[in-house]
């Protein structure tokens, strides 16, 4: 049985290169996430082979952001897949939308709070209000989740802080910026091991490189199973 609390990212520039490297991986990792590099090129084709032929389970990170009608109908569209988690910006009227489309299936609805490749600059360039950007991540985890997101994608750095969350309770954290000791952070600033992000609260760790870029893949995700407390 695989431990699907570690999510393994394929960002890889194709379809058959994510499938070799599920092969490659084997029963060792059981849960998939596929973002928008792949899903434009043959991305969901993956995501449902993975799923029906492999029995993997699937998150689509697509950051959904659109007028509430779309969204609710994009969603209603990806929900006949059977996948298992799909990403939304966190805006409230965005987590409803996407609940209602996704009403009816079993995929959970994971709210994006703020981007972790985002400083204050940035917010300042994109109108968001003044303020210290943690407490806007943890305000926007709160409305997301007061939605009624399923749960927030969050840096492992601000998952104790949305886990002490009262809306946070029954809900999910999925953490990315996961980074064995040693590893290397490539463009990731805000990194913790996959143990701190576990014992801080997250359900889930996404994982790419260090598993993908490995010489051995298989013995990376191992290597990170075996950290897992
Ligand atoms: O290779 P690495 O482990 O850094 O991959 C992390 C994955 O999580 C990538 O697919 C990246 O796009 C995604 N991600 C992230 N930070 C976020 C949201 C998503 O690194 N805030």
């Amino acid at each position: 049985m695989s431990d699907d609390r570690l999510i393994v990212a394929i960002d890889l520039p194709n379809a058959l290169g994510g499938l070799q490297l599920s092969q490659n991986l084997g029963d060792s990792v059981g849960f998939y996430k596929i973002g928008l590099g792949m899903l434009t090129g043959g991305g969901l084709a993956l995501a449902n082979e993975l799923k029906d032929e492999h029995g993997k389970r699937i998150f689509l990170d697509m950051k959904l952001f659109d007028i509430g009608a779309t969204v609710e109908a994009a969603v209603r569209g990806l929900a006949q897949f059977g996948h298992d988690f799909l990403t939304v910006h966190g805006d409230p009227h965005i987590v409803r939308a996407a609940k209602e489309g996704a009403s009816g299936s079993d995929m959970k609805i994971l709210g994006v709070t703020v981007l972790t490749s985002l400083d204050r600059a940035d917010l300042d360039a994109g109108c968001i209000k003044a303020g210290d950007i943690h407490d806007i991540t943890l305000e926007r985890a709160a409305k997301a989740l007061e939605a009624g997101a399923d749960g927030v994608i969050a840096s492992p750095q601000e998952a104790a802080m949305i886990r002490a969350l009262p809306e946070a309770a029954g809900r999910l954290i999925v953490t990315p910026g996961v980074r064995p000791a040693g590893a290397e952070l490539g463009d990731q600033k805000r990194v913790a091991t996959p143990a701190r992000a576990i014992e801080d609260g997250a359900d889930h760790i996404v994982v790419g490189r260090p598993i993908w870029q490995a010489a051995n893949p298989r013995e990376a995700a191992q290597a990170i199973l075996d950290e897992l407390p």
